[in-house]
């Protein structure tokens, strides 16, 4: 019996021993194709000799030095790498161990601000259905999931909630991108006017939703929409790319997409790719002055926060996804994979919609295409997509409840940015007997 309280009970899972490039090796030999880069975390695949020898070099000199009383040379150089391509006015770092972290500090930052920027009566955050923003108890109370949320919905905090941009399933038949995302930005005023405007702090979103959606990409121009709203009533507008940034949708930060500049920028995952664990906020000038000039500290942080290896395996990573070109690789590699997906499932009889950017794919699973009537939750449709794509080698993100928190498959991909053309054509040779197994044994139910 294994003693470790694993996330399903009733899983026995393969020991991971190993990993080279974009494969896992686990135990009994087996490699897997790692589609998903873990959760869109380990975007230099599993064996960068630089990155590995930054961390033993820190590892060596220092571990650990508490942040209330030093800082550290890895720390300092990796602020001033991200502030020095963040978006404009985004030029201080806050360090967090992972993203709900990330998150959390962020919405007490805002919290801070308010306070300090003379509007305590601003406390109320608004974010979207169908968002992901982390498990700790604020960032679930901030994020729309409600198969995440459910069991604990009497601890998590009252926030409130607006619709997703999810132009597959939301937007009307005869509406164009523009109304679309106009009549998003409108329900978002709405509320920010219902809650009661001088009383809300922030609006949280995903630039690009990650696994609750399946990489839905906003329509061209909501988020400046979003942005405008926001501005109009002193809202403060903050991204989350825990899981779509630092390269992983074709920019940098994938807000830069979009043409908007948040007051917060969350992010984990592919900032220290799975070397180390770490997340950060990028925080922009007109509301760390405030702090500065005003009580002069932030009254929020962690034991292992900005921790010096943690900064140094993050330092390298991102080194690495600027000197060696990697967000062009992911442009790139990103049009081939999506080339390859539409080739394979573009007239597939059960994959109702193809979308993403960059290395951030998915395919989400119908019954039927043309009422896009998803397969019923008790299928379990997901679930057996991950077990057969595992048996041929490959690790992809199956989700589940893409329609409604209940209802609705989607596959999200997210592979590697090192992986190769001949790695792509692997993964969708694997996925596609997989998906084809997994439904045949659906739609033999
Ligand atoms: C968009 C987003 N925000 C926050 C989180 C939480 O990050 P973590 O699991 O590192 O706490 C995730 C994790 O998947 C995420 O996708």
């Amino acid at each position: 019996m294994t003693h470790v309280f694993h996330r399903d009970q009733r899983t026995s899972y393969p020991v991971a021993v190993r990993g080279e490039g974009c494969y896992i090796i686990d135990s009994h030999g087996r490699r897997y194709l790692d589609a998903a880069a873990g959760a869109a975390v380990s975007c230099l695949g599993h064996s960068d000799a630089e990155v590995i020898a930054a961390i033993e070099t820190q590892l060596r000199r220092l571990p650990y030095a508490v942040t209330s009383f030093f800082t550290t040379e890895p720390a300092e150089q990796l602020a001033d790498l991200l502030a020095s391509d963040a978006p404009p006015g985004l030029d201080r770092v806050w360090f967090a161990l992972d993203g709900s972290e990330a998150v959390e500090s962020a919405l007490k930052l805002a919290r801070q601000w308010a306070i300090e920027a003379g509007q305590p009566q601003r406390r109320e955050i608004i974010s979207r259905r169908q968002s992901y923003h982390g498990n700790t108890l604020g960032a679930l109370s901030a994020g729309g999931n409600a198969f995440r949320r459910a069991p604990y919905e009497p601890l998590l905090v009252p926030m409130h909630h607006v619709s997703p941009c999810y132009p597959y399933r939301e937007q009307h038949a005869a509406e164009s991108d523009a109304v679309y995302g106009e009549r998003l930005a409108r329900e978002l005023e709405h509320e920010i006017e219902r809650v009661g405007a001088e009383t809300v702090l922030a609006f949280i979103a995903e630039t690009v939703v990650g696994a609750t959606l399946g990489s839905a990409c906003a329509v061209p121009g909501y988020f400046r929409r979003a942005r405008e709203v926001c501005d109009r009533h002193g809202v403060l507008l903050i991204l989350d790319e825990v899981m779509c940034g630092l390269g992983r949708t074709g920019h940098l930060h994938a807000c830069l997409a979009e043409d908007v500049v948040p007051d917060l920028l969350c992010l984990a995952k592919g900032l220290g790719a799975g070397y180390q664990p770490v997340g950060a906020v990028l925080i922009h000038r007109r509301i760390s002055q405030v702090v500065t000039l005003g009580s002069g500290a932030f009254q929020h942080g962690h034991t292992f926060m900005g921790h010096a290896v943690a900064c140094a395996g993050a330092l390298a990573v991102q080194k690495a996804i600027r000197s060696r070109g990697l967000v062009d690789t992911v442009r790139e590699r990103g049009r081939s994979l999506e080339h390859w997906l539409r080739e394979r499932f573009g007239r597939h009889e059960y994959v109702g919609d193809i979308r993403g950017r960059g290395l951030f794919w998915t395919l989400e699973l119908v019954r039927d295409r043309d009422s896009k009537q998803p397969f019923p939750p008790e299928a379990g449709l997901h679930a057996r997509i991950k077990a057969e794509a595992m048996q041929r080698g490959l690790t992809c993100y199956p989700m589940p409840g893409c329609v409604d928190g209940q209802r609705g498959d989607h596959i999200l991909l997210a592979p590697p940015y090192i992986i190769s053309e001949p790695q792509l054509g692997e993964l969708v040779d694997k996925l596609a007997p997989a998906l084809d197994a997994a439904i045949a044994s659906c739609v033999a139910l």
